[in-house]
């Protein structure tokens, strides 16, 4: 059984394979291509968090393959104590081939794998964004071609997107320099597990009083919101703390004229990113935000393992 979880789960290969199905699918529904390989199939996506780019996109990604796709917010799937977890897992896995779950504790999207007897997507959780991950990484490679020795900075929260950032740069030879506040960087638990499943990753957390030199060879600066979803009681205070994080075009200048500006959306547009910047011809963010449909097919069958 195949799941996506965490990408400290996938091998090199795997994302190879993940991203040949994306490519091909890509450019078949370009040419107005719908290959019917998940004809029957049905996907269940159980949500307890707002999402635009990811329900949409596996929702369409099912349809235009031929699938069926169901969506369930929290409380009507009964995760709010109505039910045992691992009795709703059963009962979901039961109807489905699939499960997309977004949580907010990672543990949940663990007890679905473990009961559900089906393939599971971690669609987000606090501390994953696979989806988002691979499809930055995919993206990228359709702009620059080969990822190794390339610099990515990420501006702003060590948070669930740049964790996951962290390990998909690794996974491809790319760099990452993670520019975050103190108290809000990768944590080193997680960079020692990096490490140890990478050992060859250069992943490295710029020191908050001079971050602005690691600029000077990216290719990509790539930040996210700086109050996550979950995390709005704090958001006065973190903004006080980001200010100075924020990527506009003073931060852009200091990089390269062909860095690319990305973010995973949604932004917060006048605080972690400027107009300008979002809206400037260095800016990917929207070939990103369609990728991510065109990687959902390819992980939806990768992980079913079908061929087209
Ligand atoms: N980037 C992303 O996951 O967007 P949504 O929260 O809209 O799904
Ligand atoms: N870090 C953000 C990503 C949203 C796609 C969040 O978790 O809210």
């Amino acid at each position: 059984m195949r799941h996506l979880n965490s990408l400290l789960d996938l091998t090199p290969i795997e994302v190879e394979t993940i991203f040949g199905l994306t490519r091909s699918l890509k450019e078949r529904s370009k040419r107005g291509e719908r290959p019917q390989v998940l004809s029957g199939h049905v996907l269940a996506q159980v949500f307890e968090k707002p999402s635009l780019r990811t329900r949409l996109s596996f929702d369409a990604a099912m349809m235009q393959l031929g699938g069926s796709s169901i969506f369930l917010n929290a409380k009507d799937a009964g995760l709010g104590g109505r039910e045992a977890v691992e009795d709703v897992a059963r009962v979901i896995g039961g109807y489905s081939d699939v499960i997309a779950l977004r949580t907010f504790s990672q543990k949940l999207i663990d007890t679905f794998i473990e009961y559900s007897g089906v393939a599971v997507i971690n669609g987000l959780s606090d501390e994953r964004h696979p989806c988002q991950a691979l499809t930055d990484v995919f993206t990228m490679q359709e702009v620059f071609g080969d990822l190794t020795g390339k610099k990515c900075v990420f501006v702003g929260d060590g948070n669930n997107v740049a964790s996951s950032l962290a390990i998909a740069a690794a996974l491809c030879g790319m760099h990452l320099t993670v520019c975050a506040p103190e108290d809000y960087r990768l944590e080193e638990k997680f960079l020692n597990a990096l490490t140890k499943k990478f050992p060859a990753a250069k992943v490295e957390q710029a020191s908050s009083g001079s971050f602005k030199s690691a600029l000077k060879d990216a290719a990509i600066v790539y930040t996210d919101v700086w109050t996550s979803m979950g995390q709005e009681a704090e958001a006065e205070e973190r903004q006080a703390i980001f200010g100075p994080y924020q990527v506009n075009s003073s931060l852009m200048k200091l990089a390269p004229k062909s860095c690319r500006f990305m973010h995973c959306l949604p932004a917060k547009r006048g605080l972690e990113v400027t107009d300008d910047v979002i809206d400037g011809s260095q800016s990917i963010v929207f070939q990103q935000a369609q990728n991510r449909m065109h990687l959902a097919k390819g992980l939806l069958l990768w992980v079913l393992e079908k061929s087209v």
